[in-house]
Parts: C-alpha cells; structure tokens; sequence
C-alpha cells in the first residue's frame, strides 16, 4: 500500500504559497548560479580521470554527459516550475510515485549530495596541496595527503575543509547572490586563461590515437565526468524566485550547460593538445584502473623520475600549464580551486542537510534530525551527522571513486524526475505548468535511457554501492519510517519542506529564519 501513500500535491502547494519568495531572478542571475554550482572538481580534477578511462576521446565524453544533464534538467525544470518547494526530486516523488519511491529517491539523494561534498573536498586537497608545495614550498606528507586508495593513510586537508564547510553550516552561512557571481568570475577568468594558453600551443600529434579504449571508454568516461555538470539542478530549485520562470528557467538551464560545456570541451582540447592524454595501461595493455593502487604506484614511479601525465595529476589543470612553462599561472589557477572549491562543498553538504531534513520532518526520519539550533536556527543535529559521513568519506577514499558513487544516486534521481514529470502528464494533464518540457515524450525517455546508460557504464564498485545503499535504505524504511510516517499516520505536518529553503540555492534571500518560519 506504500504506493499509495502519496502527499497531495495541492497541500503541497498551498503551503508553499503561504511563503512564496520574491520573484527576482531573471536569466542572467540563473545563469550565473548555474555555473556557479556547475564549475567545481569534476573540471578541475576529474579530467585527469577522464583522460585515464577515454584518452583524447574525452571530450565526447563531455558531450555525452552535457547532453543527458541537458534532457534531465529540462524535465527537472517542469517539475520544479509545479511544485516550487525543497526536497527537490524527494518531495515530487512523494507527490507523484508514492512514499515508498519517494524515499528511495531521498535515500539515493544522499548519495549524490554527500558523497559528492566527499569529492569535491577531496579534489579541494589536491589543489591545496599542489599549491602549499608549488608557492611556498610546504610539502604535506604523501600519507596524510591521500587515502589507503592512492598508497597514503589519511586525507587530512580533505577532514579539514569539511570541518570548515560543516562549522559554517552550522552558523548559518549561505552564499550570497553577488558573493557567487564573484566566484562565477574567478573561475570563468581562470579557465579562459588556461584554454588561452594551452590552445595556441597545441600539438595535434597529441590528439592521435583519440580513442585508444575504444567507444566503452568513451561512454564509460562520460559516465563518471558526468559529475562535472552536477549541480545545475541550482537553477531549477530556483524557480520559484525567477521572474517568468517559463521563459527564464530554461534559459537559465541550458544556458549554463551550454556554456559550462563549450569550456569544458576548449579545456579538454588544450590539455589534451598541450601535455598529451593517453591512459596508463598494465604490462597485459589494459587500462589501469583510476583511484586504484597499480595506478598510483605506476605514477609514483614516474615521478621519480621526473615525468607526470595528465592522468596522474591530482590537479590536473594548474599541472598542465606548469608543464608547459607557466609555473605561476599555474599556481594562480591552483588558488582558485582553492578559494572555489569549498563553495561547492557548502552547496552540496547544504542541499543534504536540507533533503535529510524534510525527510526527518515526514517522520520517515528520526525527529530528533530535524531539531533547530537554538541561537543560530540552523539544523544543526543533521548537519553534525552528514557531516561525519563527509568527513570519513573523504578521509578515505579516492576523488574518483567519489564522484562515480555519486553520479549512481544522482542518475537514479534524475532518471525519477523523468518519470514522474510523464506520469504527471497523463495523470494531471490540466495542471498549471509554469514551466512545460518541451517534446516530453522525446526528452522524458532520452533521459531515461540516458541515466540507465551511464549508470550502467559506471565502475563496478560504484555500480554495486548503489543496490547496497537502498537496500540498507529499505531496511531502515521498514524498519523505522514506514511505522513513523507522518502521512501513514495521519499527521498534518509540513507537507515536504514547504517551509525550507530549496536544497541548493546559494542566494542572498535565504536566511536561517526560514528554516522554521510556518
Ligand atoms: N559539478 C560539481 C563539481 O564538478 C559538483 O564539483
């Protein structure tokens, strides 16, 4: 009967209308936070990985990520326009798939926005330490620089910008605005002089041969450079504050993939062109695996004798223009990562501490979750405890794998989101839609086949993670959530975070206040 359980979109709605938002945001601003929460480790650091999986033939990979973020975000971008609300993905499955799918979604959820903090603090570590050791000489022992993974112990810097981004949360620090678009700035005008300097020089030989893993590399790079757009969903989150959001939206959307890919794609090129990106292979010619020991045993012993590819960097881009002579350019794009990173942490761990929090006040949670901090009115409870599964998460393990288990759960949402936007046509066609995906019909299932496809060129731990995480899921839920839920139970809570401030919008009207204003 779990399907069944369903909260009423109406009543969703009607509370949300109790605090509607300004609508302020027009395209340009959506742009700008798109490509705020979009530019982060997965251009800066996963290249290197991508180039490990695919070679040259990367920047396919970049398209074929780019294009089902693209139709995912179209069908995102309807839903959102609908039901306006926090939760994202949780709170329209609820609505549309019932408690049950709503749940899992919630709990795939957590895999994308906390592992993907792990991540994008992870690729913060190699950067901080890339620079301490290029600009002041600092070395950070390789042990507590690196998980077991890549030969080390503990990724101690990765701890410390958790501890960093987790001690903010808790006080209640959101990004404003114009603090994003300035970051915005930094990283466009990084990224700009990276692709001016490598592209004129360029060595075309370099490109050859552009798929030495064949067309599974592709795809299979794709699959996890995927993670490099995540984070568009900033802007559909947004659409209650957007100015004729039906117009506006999807500008915003498409305009920052669009852009965030042509970079991508000129970035790629230059790296490729000018240090060259063909994967390591093992004395049998297969393709050493990215985040294993072999590989990084293999690239140790070529440091030694004074050689780094592409494919070993854990800063992939500074190290291409220091490798090509720009030893200080390098550096200054190794500070950006740095200053921009952690704002990518304080999205994702922001948007997990939210979904957790709607979660925990359906019931489906502990209530204890959804408790306020008393002075600064932040969730801090939940906070504390994402935030120890970051931390430990980082510690440990590889940036790539990271990144590949997040995009395991964010391709389960996003594939969700496109069902229940076709659902929701054949079942409440009269519905208002601010926002309409245009051809649903074509759209709706090229997301669908996309996530599956990409899921299903995701590594096999990463791939296994998954089933492994919504089974403990489904465990707990029987346990615990499904007795507890407050729909099952009748209770008029809030229905689904009408009164939260949405998972990922780093904008100035947001204040903590909102977390428990009725
Ligand atoms: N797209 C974000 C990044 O690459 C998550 O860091």
């Amino acid at each position: 009967m779990i399907f069944w359980r369903v909260k009423s979109l109406d009543a969703i709605l009607a509370t949300a209308e109790k605090k509607s938002l300004h609508r302020t945001l027009g395209a340009w601003q959506l742009t700008l936070l798109g490509i705020g929460a979009i530019i982060g480790t997965g251009i800066f650091v996963l290249t290197a990985e991508a180039a490990q999986k695919a070679g040259p033939g990367m920047m396919l990979s970049f398209v074929i990520a780019s294009f089902v973020c693209t139709v995912a975000a179209l069908c995102y971008s309807e839903l959102s326009s609908m039901v306006p609300v926090s939760g994202s993905a949780y709170t329209y499955s609820y609505a549309v798939l019932g408690e049950l799918v709503a749940w899992l979604v919630g709990w795939a959820l957590m895999l994308e926005y906390s592992v993907a903090a792990s991540a994008v603090a992870v690729g913060w570590s190699g950067y901080f330490v890339g620079l301490l050791q290029n600009s002041l000489g600092i070395e950070i022992p390789f042990a507590l620089a690196n998980g077991p993974f890549a030969g080390g112990i503990i990724n101690l810097p990765a701890v410390f910008v958790c501890l960093l981004v987790i001690g903010l949360l808790v006080i209640g620090t959101r990004e404003s605005a114009t603090f994003n678009a300035v970051l915005v700035a930094i990283k466009i005008a990084a990224l700009t002089l990276f692709i001016a300097l490598t592209l004129p020089v360029a060595d075309w030989a370099n490109f050859q041969p552009f798929l030495p893993l064949g067309e599974t590399g592709v795809i299979a790079a794709a699959s996890s450079i995927f993670f490099a757009y995540v984070g568009f969903d900033a802007v559909s989150t947004a659409a209650e504050e957007t100015k004729d959001p039906q117009r506006n939206v999807p500008i915003g959307l498409i305009s920052s993939l669009a852009i965030c890919t042509i970079f991508y794609l000129l970035i790629s090129a230059g790296a490729i062109g000018a240090v060259g990106a063909q994967p390591l292979l093992d004395e049998t010619g297969k393709n050493l695996i990215p985040g294993s020991l072999k590989l990084a045993e293999q690239c140790q012993s070529l440091a030694a004798i004074g050689q780094q590819p592409l494919v070993c960097s854990r800063e992939a881009l500074a190290s291409v223009l220091r490798e090509i002579g720009w030893e200080r350019i390098g550096n200054l794009l190794g500070l950006t990562a740095f200053l921009a990173l952690p704002s990518v942490v304080l999205m994702m761990l922001f948007g997990q501490t939210r979904i957790f929090f709607v979660m925990s006040r359906d019931g489906l949670l502990p209530e204890v979750l959804s408790r306020i901090h008393p002075r600064f009115k932040t969730p801090h409870i939940v906070t504390y405890v994402t935030g120890l599964g970051v931390i430990i998460a980082a510690a440990f393990l590889p940036v790539g794998k990271l990144a590949d288990i997040s995009n395991s759960g964010t391709l389960f949402a996003f594939m969700i989101v496109a069902f229940t936007v076709m659902i929701l046509r054949i079942k409440d066609k009269s519905r208002a839609r601010p926002f309409r995906t245009p051809a649903i019909w074509l759209v709706g299932p090229l997301a669908v086949i996309g996530c599956i496809t990409l899921f299903f060129f995701l590594p096999t731990d990463a791939k296994l993670v998954f089933p492994i995480w919504s089974g403990i899921g489904l465990i707990f839920y029987f346990l615990y959530g499904y007795r507890k839920s407050h729909v099952a139970r009748g209770i008029g809570t809030p229905t689904g975070g009408e009164d939260i401030i949405s998972p990922v919008r780093p904008l100035a009207d947001c204040d903590a206040e909102d977390v428990t204003k009725k």
